[in-house]
């Protein structure tokens, strides 16, 4: 009798393993339970035939497997009326958040020197960044065989139409002053393009601002303080600047600005060659040719101009090692941000 209590006990769990609609588990319990022709019905039944020791051994054994056996019923029933029910949305339970998006590293930056200009009483203007030859070079006074056009590796659009992708931001100065009488406090900031093979500090494709004040008697001193405003704003009050002589051929005198090393406080470092100086910007008092070319009269105004690389910048500020990071878009890189 154990032997088949046992038996009817697998072959019960086998079957309720099958059954999966609540008629079926009706039928089941029929089956196994039903009064009169009930499997474990008549094993229990049948108990009172054995003797009294048998019956107490048998008794327990046999209502341990009804009482398994019930359970099991009790599960399957829950289950099948959880797989019967209809798709459920819980309106009360948080969703899961969008990923919000955020300023890219240079548009933060480009914001923030912005600013600074704004603060002191510059106006931002853009421009185009398909100039043509006579804007990006002819009018800064850089004509066709001028040595200097080999500081600018330039992409040309098509061979002979005199179309560049601009390689600096300077032809806006030429812009403006064509048709803007001075004064005026401006800076374009923008992208710009050079044809140069790709290293940790060089990007075909880069950022600037460009920066012009004209008006009578602007000074150097005047671009000085400015530039110095810029910096010490931008990177802290205790960074020192450095004003060297340059050359661009539409600046004169020209200027290169450098600022004392963030990375190793002048200490010497890779960053900064050991010099303890970094060479942040391209300076100068606008050439009188430029003033020439944009038709201005002859030695009434005087003013002053700037470059600085937007990239170069950010790499300074947020410490990026390598400049080509920027257009790279590795979410690992940009969430940092
Ligand atoms: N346009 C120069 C460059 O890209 C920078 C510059 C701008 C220098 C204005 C002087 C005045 O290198």
């Amino acid at each position: 009798m154990i032997e088949s209590l046992k038996q009817l006990r697998e072959q019960a769990v086998k079957e309720l393993g099958t059954i999966s609609d609540l008629a079926l588990l009706d039928e089941f319990v029929v089956k196994y339970f039903g009064r009169k022709q009930g499997k474990l019905t008549f094993v229990l039944r049948s108990l009172k035939n054995l003797d009294e020791r048998q019956r107490k051994i048998m008794g327990t054994d046999a209502n341990e497997v009804k009482i398994e056996i019930w359970h099991l019923i009790d599960e399957r029933r829950q289950a099948i009326k959880k797989m019967g029910k209809k798709e459920f949305i819980d309106l009360t339970i948080d969703g899961a958040k969008p990923e919000l998006g955020h300023l890219h590293p240079i548009t933060k930056i480009r914001q923030e020197i912005e600013n600074i200009f704004k603060s002191m009483g510059f106006a931002v203007m853009l421009g185009p960044e398909i100039e043509s030859d006579y804007y990006n070079f002819e009018a800064l006074n850089i004509p066709k065989d001028h040595p200097a056009r080999d500081m600018f590796d330039t992409f040309y659009i098509k061979d002979g139409d005199n179309l560049v992708l601009r390689t600096h931001t300077s032809p806006m100065q030429a812009r403006i002053m064509e048709n803007h009488k001075p004064p005026f406090a401006v800076i374009i900031p923008g992208k710009t393009y050079r044809n140069e093979a790709t290293d940790a500090r060089h990007e075909h494709t880069f950022h600037q601002i460009e920066g012009l004040v004209v008006d009578e008697n602007v000074t150097l001193a005047q671009l000085k303080w400015t530039l110095e405003t810029l910096i010490k704003n931008l990177f802290g009050k205790e960074i020192k600047t450095q004003f060297r002589p340059s050359y661009f051929p539409f600046t004169e005198p020209s200027v290169e600005v450098l600022m004392s090393c963030i990375f190793c406080k002048q200490k010497g470092c890779s960053i900064c060659g050991q010099s303890g100086w970094l060479e942040v910007l391209g300076a100068g008092m606008v050439h009188p040719k430029v003033f020439e070319a944009a038709g201005y009269p002859k030695g009434k105004y005087s003013g002053f101009a700037f470059g600085l690389g937007i990239m170069r910048f950010a790499m300074l500020k947020y410490n990026i090692p390598d400049i080509r990071m920027f257009h790279q878009n590795d979410q690992r890189f940009l969430n940092q941000f």
